[in-house]
C-alpha cells in the first residue's frame, strides 16, 4: 500500500485519540509501516524521529531485538489466560521483581494507565471502608493530569480534557503546586497544602501526584523536597499518598523511580507505559501489606476488592515487562570504537561500560548543552530539564494561535516527530537516541519556534 491510500482509508473509518479530527483536512495524517530504534517509516521510507516515544512509552527503541525475542517466545507457550483462578510464570517472576525493586508487598494488575488509576482511588476508598470510615473525596495537584476515564478525570486539572465533563465526575480538591523547584515556592506550596489538608482530611481518601514531573500539564516540574513534604502531610492526616509513575517511572527522571529522589515509598505506586519497554498495553498498582490486609477476610465479610479487566496480566504484556527489567538489570552501553551499543548479554573485551542509567545521564546533559542555545530566541521563555525529560516554553501565545502545532508541522516536514503541548516543545525520545539523531531533533526544534517569528 501507498501512504495516500492508507491515509484515505484511515480518514474514512478511524476516529482517533486527543484529536480534533477537522485538523485532518490540512494536517495530513502519517501512515508509519515500520518502526527500527529511534525512527518510524512511513510507506515511501519517509522517516520521522520518534522525540517523544511515541506518547513517552518507548524506553530501548521500535522493535528492539532483545524483547522482540522474549515476546515471540511468550507466543508460542502461552497468548493469554484468565488471571481469576489461574496465574503463570511470567506473572509470578514480573511481580517478584516489582516488589524486590520497589520495596512493595503486592501487585495488583491492569492494561492501561487510566485503570491503574481507576484501581488506585477505588482500593484506597475501599480500604478505609472496610475500617469503617466512608472518605468519598480525593486530593490532586493543580495542573496534573491522570488519564481519561471518569475518575482519573476527576483527580485531573487539565481543563481542556476536564471541564466538558465536570457535571460527571467525583469530588477532588486540588491542592496548588509550587511556582518552580526553588525553596521558596516549595515552602509556600506545602504550607497552602497543609492549610486544605487541616480543613479537609476527614473526608479525603488520598492524595495523588505525579512526582516530579507532570507531564501532561505542559511538562512543569518540581523539587524532591516538595514531594516528601506532601508525603509527611499524608502520614500526619492519615491519608494515602498514590504516586503515578505512570510517566516518569522507568528512569525517565534520572532514577529508576521519582519517588527514590525524595527518599520516600507512597501507600500505592503505579507502572505503565515504559513497564512493557513500549511494547504492550500492561501496568500495575504496587501497594503494601497492609492496604491488602484490610480486605483479606472470609468472603462472608464481603470486603474483597472485586475489581477485574479481561487482559489482567497478559503473558505478552508481562514477557515485554520481564525483557524490559532484563535491560535495566543486565544492559550495558559498551563503548567500540567511538561508537556506544546497548547489549543486553556482558562482553569480555568490552574498552568502556555504563548501566542504563548512567548512559541516560549522559544523554541527558548532552541535550541540556544543545538546548542552551534556544535561550536567545526571543520567543522563548524557559527551557527546563528533569532527566530524559526536556521541555522548551515558548512564549504565552494565545492558544488559538496553535504555535505549537506550526511547530509540530515544520518538524514532520523535515523528519522529526516533535508533538506539542500547547506552548511547549519537549524532549523524551527513547534512551538508545544517539548524538547526532540528538542534533537532528534539537535542531529541528530550534529552526521550527525560530521561524514562527521571522
Ligand atoms: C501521569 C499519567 N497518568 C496516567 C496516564 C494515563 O495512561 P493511559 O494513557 O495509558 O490511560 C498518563 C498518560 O499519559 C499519564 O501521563
Amino acid at each position: 500500500m501507498k501512504n495516500a491510500e492508507i491515509m484515505e482509508i484511515d480518514l474514512k473509518y478511524n476516529w482517533h485519540p486527543c484529536t480534533q479530527m477537522k485538523d485532518h483536512e490540512f494536517l495530513p495524517i502519517i501512515p508509519i509501516k515500520k518502526g527500527q530504534g529511534v525512527y518510524l517509516e512511513d510507506f515511501e521510507g519517509n522517516r520521522y524521529i520518534d522525540s517523544i516515544s511515541s506518547w513517552w512509552v518507548n524506553l530501548f527503541g521500535h522493535s528492539n531485538e532483545y524483547i522482540n525475542s522474549k515476546i515471540k517466545s511468550q507466543l508460542e507457550i502461552l497468548e493469554h489466560v484468565i488471571f481469576a483462578g489461574f496465574t503463570h510464570e511470567g506473572a509470578v517472576i514480573l511481580s517478584k521483581r516489582l516488589c524486590e525493586l520497589t520495596g512493595f508487598d503486592k501487585v495488583f494488575y491492569a492494561d492501561n494507565g487510566s485503570s491503574a488509576v481507576e484501581i488506585a482511588i477505588k482500593m484506597s476508598f475501599h480500604y478505609w471502608k472496610n475500617k469503617n470510615k466512608v472518605k468519598p473525596m480525593f486530593f490532586s495537584l493543580e495542573n496534573s493530569y491522570h488519564g481519561e476515564t471518569i475518575g482519573a478525570l476527576s483527580v485531573g486539572d487539565v481543563g481542556l480534557y476536564k471541564d466538558t465533563y465536570k457535571e460527571i465526575l467525583i469530588k477532588n480538591i486540588t491542592i496548588p503546586i509550587p511556582k518552580d523547584k526553588s525553596e521558596e515556592e516549595t515552602i509556600k506550596a506545602l504550607q497552602k497544602a497543609k492549610n486544605i489538608f487541616e480543613k479537609h482530611h476527614k473526608d479525603v481518601s488520598a492524595l495523588i501526584i505525579e512526582p516530579l514531573v507532570q507531564c501532561a500539564g505542559y511538562m512543569k516540574m518540581h523539587s524532591p523536597k516538595f514531594i516528601k513534604g506532601l508525603r509527611e502531610l499524608c502520614n500526619e492526616f492519615d491519608i494515602h499518598l498514590i504516586a503515578d509513575e505512570i510517566a516518569v517511572g522507568f528512569g525517565r527522571t534520572g532514577t529508576l523511580f521519582a519517588c527514590e529522589q525524595a527518599g520516600i515509598k507512597p501507600d500505592f505506586m503505579l507502572l505503565s507505559k515504559g513497564l512493557t519497554g513500549g511494547y504492550l498495553p500492561l501496568s500495575v498498582v504496587l501497594t503494601t501489606n497492609e492496604i491488602y490486609s484490610a480486605f483479606y477476610c472470609d468472603y462472608e465479610e464481603l470486603k474483597a476488592f472485586l475489581h477485574s479487566h479481561s487482559y489482567t496480566a497478559n503473558p505478552l504484556g508481562i514477557a515485554a515487562a520481564n525483557a524490559t527489567l532484563d535491560i535495566f538489570e543486565n544492559g550495558e552501553w559498551i563503548e567500540e570504537k567511538g561508537e556506544w551499543k546497548l547489549k543486553v548479554e556482558s562482553e569480555k573485551c568490552k574498552v568502556k561500560s555504563l548501566s542504563v542509567l548512567e548512559y541516560n545521564k549522559k544523554t541527558s546533559e548532552y541535550i541540556w548543552e544543545n538546548i542552551q542555545k534556544f535561550k536567545s530566541l526571543p520567543n522563548v521563555k524557559e527551557i527546563r530539564q528533569t532527566g530524559m525529560i526536556t521541555a522548551i516554553e515558548m512564549i504565552d501565545y494565545p492558544w488559538q494561535k496553535r504555535m505549537g502545532l506550526k511547530v509540530y508541522e515544520y518538524g514532520l516536514k523535515n523528519g522529526v516527530l516533535l508533538r506539542p503541548l500547547g506552548n511547549v516543545i519537549y524532549f523524551m525520545p527513547p534512551y538508545i537516541i544517539q548524538k547526532s539523531e540528538i542534533d537532528k531533533m534539537i535542531n529541528t526544534a530550534y529552526e521550527g519556534i525560530k521561524a514562527l517569528d521571522d
